[in-house]
């Protein structure tokens, strides 16, 4: 295929997608008019795929110059003809070979961006690290995922942040939304697409019930699977109890598990003391935002061979002969642009609408605002979710005054 015909396919996924995203054009033609975002410069770093295509024409046409960045796996290259067709720049720098994300990172650097749509915190760390010049003109960042999130809090807690920052992720109608459903969806679809099984009677252990490790479970186990859970917060471990999950430390739960799915954002939470208590053909997801959180190294240090089964499986055998597989190399695998497609439209439709109003925002007040992690105002909740209703014929009442001052009494006799 030709890269003009690639582009071509691109154009028409993106045009899917907006025909699948009334919220995000609502919220666009009553908030983002033509020129308001003349003359800023956007730096995005999220999987280039349709969706984030669409959000980014949408700055684009708004009158803003756009150039997005980020690891080549995650990088849908039809889309990204589409885009630099539309005037976008995109830094997609070693396409396939998989090693040009830093590369990618630090030329979207470069364009010395005014707003930074950050995921997981890497430009924000790369410019905090090494690149302090794009201070010079960064006016603000939104930060699209719970280990970002955490990222820029640690970085304020040492005294380091040098810009405002927008916890995106933290917005009820993102992580409601993104984290439960979104994740739920696309990171079972992303695993029974890429190994061809079937989940009913299978064991599927889940590290971590949080947004995430809640949508998995109630996913998997509307396709039959059974779920367990293990935590280390006593009182989400007693949620997924609720939810009718088995909750048991990693250490006993890891042997009974036919899939291992880590949704934990932690580091490290997946180690070799696990992996080494693994079944025989056990399967092995990250959808977790750290790429660390299964032991890939440790893996590839203990097996006696390696190679891939299916495109995107590699299947390690220890030197006792069980056999481990490993989907994606232990990136997040819904986002590996050849073998998944990322979150459903509809979420991101949400997600990407409490962007674009924290992308504005931080363009046209970020210079004012000192350095923190700000909550997103809440009217920009309200106005998503009552869009989202709207779109589907649906509405909510509204407090009386009669209700508002009952309500404000202490003393309701
Ligand atoms: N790629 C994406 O599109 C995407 C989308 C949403 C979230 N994420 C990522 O998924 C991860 C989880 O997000 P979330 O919103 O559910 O976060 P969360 O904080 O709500 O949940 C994480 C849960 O994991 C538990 N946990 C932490 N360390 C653990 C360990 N070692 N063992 C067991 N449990 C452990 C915590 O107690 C918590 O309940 C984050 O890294 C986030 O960035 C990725």
């Amino acid at each position: 295929m030709t890269a003009q015909d690639a582009a071509d396919i691109g154009e028409l996924k993106i045009k899917w997608a907006e025909s699948h995203a009334p919220v995000l054009s609502s919220i666009a033609r009553d908030h983002l008019p033509r020129d308001v975002l003349r003359g800023v410069r956007i730096a995005v770093d999220l999987p280039i795929e349709p969706k984030t295509a669409l959000m980014c024409l949408m700055f684009k046409r708004a009158g803003a110059e756009v150039v997005v960045g980020t690891d080549p796996l995650y990088i849908h290259t039809d889309v990204a003809g589409a885009l630099a067709r539309h005037g976008v720049i995109v830094k997609s720098l070693n396409h396939e070979s998989g090693d040009g994300r830093h590369e990618n990172l630090v030329s979207v650097l470069e364009t010395g961006p005014h707003v930074i749509l950050d995921g997981s915190g890497n430009l924000g760390a790369l410019a905090h690290s090494a690149h302090p010049e794009v201070f010079e003109t960064l006016r603000g960042v939104s930060e699209e995922t719970t280990t970002g999130v955490r990222r820029y809090r640690r970085l304020h807690a040492n005294g380091l942040l040098k810009i405002p920052v927008f916890a995106a992720n933290d917005a009820r109608m993102k992580h409601l939304f993104d984290n439960r459903y979104g994740t739920g969806q696309s990171g079972l679809t992303s695993l029974l697409s890429i190994t061809n099984l079937m989940l009913p009677g299978k064991r599927i252990l889940i590290v971590g019930y949080g947004w995430v490790g809640k949508g998995l479970a109630r996913f998997a186990s509307a396709f039959g699977a059974r779920i367990l859970v293990t935590e280390v917060d006593p009182v989400r471990g007693v949620e997924a109890l609720a939810d009718g999950h088995v909750v048991l430390p990693l250490a006993d739960a890891v042997t009974e598990a036919d899939v291992v799915i880590t949704a934990s954002g932690t580091p490290g939470a997946f180690t070799w003391e696990h992996i080494s208590r693994l079944k025989d053909g056990a399967i092995l997801e990250n959808v977790g935002g750290s790429e660390l959180e299964i032991d890939v190294s440790a893996l590839i240090a203990h097996a006696a061979k390696c190679h891939a089964v299916r495109p995107f499986i590699e299947e390690f055998t220890l030197r006792d002969g069980r056999r481990i597989n490993l989907l994606g190399g232990g990136k997040v695998a819904f986002n590996v642009s050849a073998a998944a497609e990322g979150h459903p439209i509809e979420i991101m439709d949400l997600t990407f609408s409490i962007q674009a109003l924290c992308v504005l925002h931080m363009a046209l007040h970020g210079a004012d605002m000192p350095p923190a992690v700000y909550p997103v105002p809440s009217d920009f909740d309200d106005k998503v979710a009552r869009a989202k209703l709207a779109c589907a014929g649906m509405a909510v009442d509204d407090l009386t005054q009669t209700q508002r001052d009952a309500l404000s009494e202490w003393d309701l006799a």
